[in-house]
């Protein structure tokens, strides 16, 4: 077994705010295991940390897949003998109206953005109560606070983050294990920009007229860079935030204060 001062699991680790979240808790001298379904880019992130002196590790899982995510615990559990802090970050975007939205599109999302969510945590809880500490960081959103048009089932997916947020806090508090939620404004990653490229379409609006607008829900009127996202999520995971759990972190930028 390896000797580690600490070890996070990132998933959706290879690009946008989850790959600013691997370099955030590599540079805080955590060993990472970044999991993602994109084996190159995921890989890149890791060697560039690696190259720098700092200690990650790419697994090519798929969140939703149960078998695998199984697989992947159990190798990083092998390998360091413990979890400290589990950012379950990786989520995908459908961005349809409501009565265009197909049975199997609202099952994908819940399967990937909750039922993500649930598989590694099912599976991470027993290293952390073993190990009586861990901190559990779920990717929640602005829209899981808010209608937004054309986003009924991905809010309806954060919405369910929130509330699962809640109610495992109070049942793994005696464990001295602590779990909140993240929810962020709009963010500068290739999944925001695929969300206003769909909408510049379906509006006929210039791409930058639709980002302009986007950008005016914050209120310095710009998108978040991930390492903004990333820096909030190692504070709750971190000793700093001790005497937070069952809490969801707005880091809108007043977006939902409005
Ligand atoms: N960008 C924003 O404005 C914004 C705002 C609020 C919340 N979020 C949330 O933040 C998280 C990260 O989003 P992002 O903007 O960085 O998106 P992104 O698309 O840039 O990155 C998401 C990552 O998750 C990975 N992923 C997707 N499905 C997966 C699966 N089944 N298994 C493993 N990995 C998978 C993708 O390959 C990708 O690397 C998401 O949960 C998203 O809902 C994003």
């Amino acid at each position: 077994m390896e000797n580690v001062k600490n070890v996070a699991i990132v998933t959706g680790g290879a690009r946008g705010i989850g790959a600013a979240t691997v370099r955030t808790f590599a540079s805080h001298d955590y060993a990472v295991a970044s999991l993602d379904i994109l084996q190159d880019e995921g890989e890149k992130v890791c060697a560039l940390i690696r190259q720098s002196g700092g200690e990650a590790t790419f697994y090519h899982c798929d969140v939703s897949d149960e078998t695998r995510v199984k697989q992947v615990v159990g190798q990083i559990a092998e390998r360091y003998g413990r979890v400290d802090a589990l950012l379950n970050n990786a989520g995908i975007v459908l961005v349809k109206p409501f009565d265009e939205i197909t049975f199997e599109e609202y099952q994908r999302t819940f399967d990937v953005n909750v039922g993500g969510i649930f598989l590694l945590t099912k599976y991470v809880l027993p290293i952390m109560k073993e190990q009586k500490s861990g901190a559990i960081v779920n990717m929640a959103s602005v829209s899981g606070h808010v209608g937004q048009t054309d986003h009924v089932m991905y809010g309806s997916t954060k919405g369910a983050i929130i509330a699962m947020t809640r109610a495992l806090a109070w049942e793994v508090a005696p464990f001295n294990i602590r779990v909140n939620s993240i929810s962020p404004g709009s963010v500068d990653t290739p999944m925001l920009r695929s969300d206003i490229t769909l909408e510049s379409e379906r509006t006929n609006l210039p791409f930058e007229q639709v980002k302009r607008m986007r950008e005016a829900e914050q209120a310095f009127n710009r998108w978040a860079d991930p390492a903004e996202i990333a820096e909030p999520i190692y504070f709750l995971a971190s000793q700093a935030a001790s005497f937070i759990t069952g809490t969801d972190l707005l880091v809108d930028c007043g977006w939902v204060a409005k």
